[in-house]
This record gives structure tokens, sequence and C-alpha cells, in this order.
């Protein structure tokens, strides 16, 4: 029996068991290729950094920075936090290594975050984000790209059903004029709106437009929009982004109450949602942020990325049951008795030179148990040493999923006959 008190993991701060690895390994994967497809280089910075950046990047009456982050003085007196997401890390690098002068970047990232939110499914306090950040251009061009990114992950990974929303904040100085404008229009509705909003109506109105309680939404549907403060040619960048989005045959809806919950951006603006998992609808998320690089200390530089939760898209792929991520073995080698155990290890060998994935299970027990656990493995075929096989005997081949027939062959005929039965198997990491 345990004692009393065993330690536990910190609430919202899960561990991810062998079970599961598979499927966050095979996104992961996915991952890795989409960046490859588009050339953006990846990059690694480190988990802890000074609060103030977070403060300045992401804006300190947003969310994360009043409520949600990991903050704590260390033994020098700074103050320091457990990075929240990764484009204020990402540009804070960019400026430090010289990587953003009179050059251009694509650069990902992946990798741990923390936000002290309530945990519910979907929303913990350590989870994982893929992000991708495109620095150095202004067009509405690269900003398609970053969706077709996301659109091509989707496929990759098998996902269907995620829409994706998109909107635009306009310059600096619009949104200042809508804030003010909003403002005027609730503050006669003050005491209608709910608790969080108005605590917002003050220092930052923009937020109200995300509130999820139905009065304030109804409050909402005659107020001023951010459209009306767009100027001319933020409207016709828009209009072209949305051009080339449905030239690439991408859907979209335009949300104008679409606003995000960091105060970086300042133009176009996306989400890809999904109804697939509950309240916490957002898969990825992020839009254009040109005044991040200055604001941070460094020159002026247009920029525009997203994020995507891992946590979130592991959960849609196990949902959608994709099963291009299962990492099955491709072999589940048996060997009949102990006698040819040495046969059963250099084919095993071989086959794994070959890049196959073999599992060996071994002569511990009969053929007729051996052939459960093959099923069980979930491997493609299981490949059958006879008891005394020698180098010239055939061996035995069983399809265990598919159509193909159990067959004998020489080991020189395996390699042939296995790749046509594994032609289904996982898309593997192609760098
Ligand atoms: P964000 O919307 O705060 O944006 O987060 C992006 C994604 O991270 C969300 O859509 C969600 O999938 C995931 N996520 C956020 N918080 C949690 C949580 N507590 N638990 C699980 N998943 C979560 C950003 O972080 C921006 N840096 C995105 C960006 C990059 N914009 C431009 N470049």
């Amino acid at each position: 029996m345990a004692s009393g008190n065993a330690i536990q993991s910190i609430r919202g701060m899960n561990d991810l068991l062998p079970d599961q690895m598979s499927t966050w390994q095979g996104v992961e994967a996915a991952l890795r290729n989409v960046a490859r497809l588009y050339d953006y280089s990846e990059i690694r910075t480190p988990i802890l950094e000074r609060t103030e950046l977070f403060k300045r990047a992401i804006g300190e009456q947003t969310d994360i920075v009043e409520k949600e982050m990991y903050t704590f003085t260390d033994n020098n007196g700074d103050s320091l936090t457990l990075r929240p997401e990764g484009t204020a890390s990402t540009v804070r690098a960019g400026n430090q290594h010289g990587l953003l002068h009179n050059q251009t970047q694509r650069l990902w990232y992946s990798g741990p975050m923390f936000r002290h939110e309530r945990p519910q499914k979907g929303r913990y306090r350590q989870f994982h984000q893929f992000g991708i950040e495109a620095l150095g251009w202004r067009g509405p061009e690269v900003e398609a790209e970053v969706i077709m990114v996301g659109e091509r992950l989707w496929r990759m990974l098998g996902l269907t059903g995620l829409s994706l929303q998109i909107n635009t904040l306009g310059s600096a100085e619009g949104r200042s004029m809508f804030r003010a404008s909003l403002k005027d229009y609730l503050t006669p509705f003050e005491k209608s709106l709910d608790e969080d909003s108005q605590r917002r109506l003050e220092k930052n109105p923009l937020r109200i437009l995300d509130s999820k309680n139905a009065e304030t939404q109804k409050i909402l549907e005659n107020a001023p929009t951010l459209q009306d403060f767009l100027e001319r040619k933020e409207r016709e960048h828009f209009e072209m982004l949305q051009m080339l989005l449905s030239s690439a045959g991408v859907q979209f809806e335009v949300n104008s109450r679409l606003v995000r919950g960091l105060d970086y951006y300042t133009g176009f603006v996306f989400e890809w949602v999904t109804d697939q998992l509950g309240a916490q609808s957002a898969v990825c998320a992020g839009g254009r942020y040109d005044g991040l690089a200055e604001q941070l200390g460094g020159r002026s530089v247009p920029a525009t990325g997203f994020a995507c939760g891992l946590e979130r898209l592991v959960e849609l792929v196990s949902l959608n049951k994709a099963n291009s991520l299962q990492a099955h073995p491709d072999v589940y080698l048996i060997t009949q008795s102990a006698d040819v155990e040495g046969a059963g290890v250099r084919i095993a060998e071989y086959l794994r030179n070959k890049d196959f994935k073999v599992v060996s299970g071994f002569s511990s027990s009969n053929l007729k148990k051996q052939l459960r656990r093959a099923d069980v493995s979930g491997a493609a075929v299981a490949v059958i040493v006879p008891d005394g096989y020698a180098l010239e005997s055939q061996l035995m081949a069983k399809p265990l999923r598919g159509q193909g027939e159990q067959r004998e062959m020489p080991e020189s005929d395996l390699e042939k006959f296995l790749r046509g039965c594994t032609d289904q198997l996982p898309l593997e990491d192609s760098e």
C-alpha cells in the first residue's frame, strides 16, 4: 500500500504517458514536416524570460499578464516568468542576435508554455505550442501563406471540421479611436454588463467584444464595429487577403468580433476553431504584429504568425482516429523455438536495416499465443521463423491487416513482400 500522501503532479500540468506518445510523435513529425515544406527554420529560446518581456509584448492589461503568469523573483532579485507563449521570446531573440536586420526570417518553435488558468479539458497550466513566425513581410501574401501552413497541417493530420475565422484590427490609431467610441457606447450600459466586462470597460474595452455573456452580447449588437474605423488601405489589404485565400480554395468566415487576447496584434487576426473540443474551441490562432520588434527595443519589423495548442491537436487527432499517425510496427517476428532464436535476431536486424519497424516476440510461448500477441501489437505482418529454419529454407509471412494471403517464401523475397503489405503505414518524418 502506498503511504498516505503520495506526491502528485501539479494541477493542470500533465505527464504524457507511453501510450499517448505515438500520437504526440506523429503530430510533432507532421509539424516539423510542414515547417520544412514552407522553409521555416527552428528556433529554441529559454523557457524563463524577464517578466518585463511579456508585460511589454502581451500588454499589462491582458488576462495573461494580469492573472495567468508564473512569475517569481530569483536570488538576484530579478523578476522572471515562465513563458506563457512563444512570440515574445522569438522576437526578443531575433532582435538580440541581429536576425531581423535587413533580412527576412521564417521561424518555428515548439515547446511547453505556462499559464495559470483554471484547468479543464483542453486547457492546462503547462501546455505545448507549435508556432511559426514570418518576420519581414508586409503584404497580405505572407498572411495567406501562414493560413496555408495551417490548412496543410490539418490535411497532413487527417483532420476535418476545422473552420477559419478572420478579422482585421486595423492600425493602432484606428483602434484607439474605436476603443474610445466603444467605451462611449458601453458606458451607459455599465451596470448591465457582466463583471469581467465592467472591469475591462475602463482599460481594455475591446476585450468586451469577446464576452460570452448573453446580456453583454445583446448590448453589443448595436455597438460600433472596428470595421467603421478602418482606413482605405487597411480595407484594401484585408480584401486582397480574402481574395488570395479564396483563390487558394481556403474557406473562411469574417468575424468582426474576433479581437484576440494579446495586445501586440496590428491588423489581420485569425483563429482556427472546432466544435469537437467543447469550450476550448481554438486550435490555432495568430495574426499580424508589426509593432512588436520595435516595442521590444529593436527596429520596426513587419511580422505575422500563429501558434497551435498541441494538446488540442493531439485530442483532435485521437477523436478523428487519424490512422496515418498510429505508429504500429511493420513486422512482428515470431520464432517457433529457441533453436531458431539466432536466425530470428539476425532477420529482425536485417529488416530494421531496411527501415522496417520490427517487434521481436521471442520464442517464450507457443505459436498460437504469439500470433495473438502479434495481432494485438497492430503489426502489419507476422513473420514466422519455423522450427529447424536454415538459410535456404522458407519463412512464413502472415499479413495481419488488409487482404493479403499467408505465404511461404525465402528470406530474399521478404523485403519486397513487406513493402507491398506496409504501403499504408505511417508517414514517417521525412527529414
Ligand atoms: P494564443 O491564442 O494565446 O496565441 O494561443 C494559441 C493557442 O495555444 C490557442 O489557440 C490554444 O490552442 C493554445 N492554448 C493557449 N492556452 C492554452 C492552455 N491554457 N491550454 C492548452 N492550450 C492552450 C498565442 O499564444 C500567440 N503567441 C499566437 C501567435 C503567434 N500570434 C502570432 N504569432
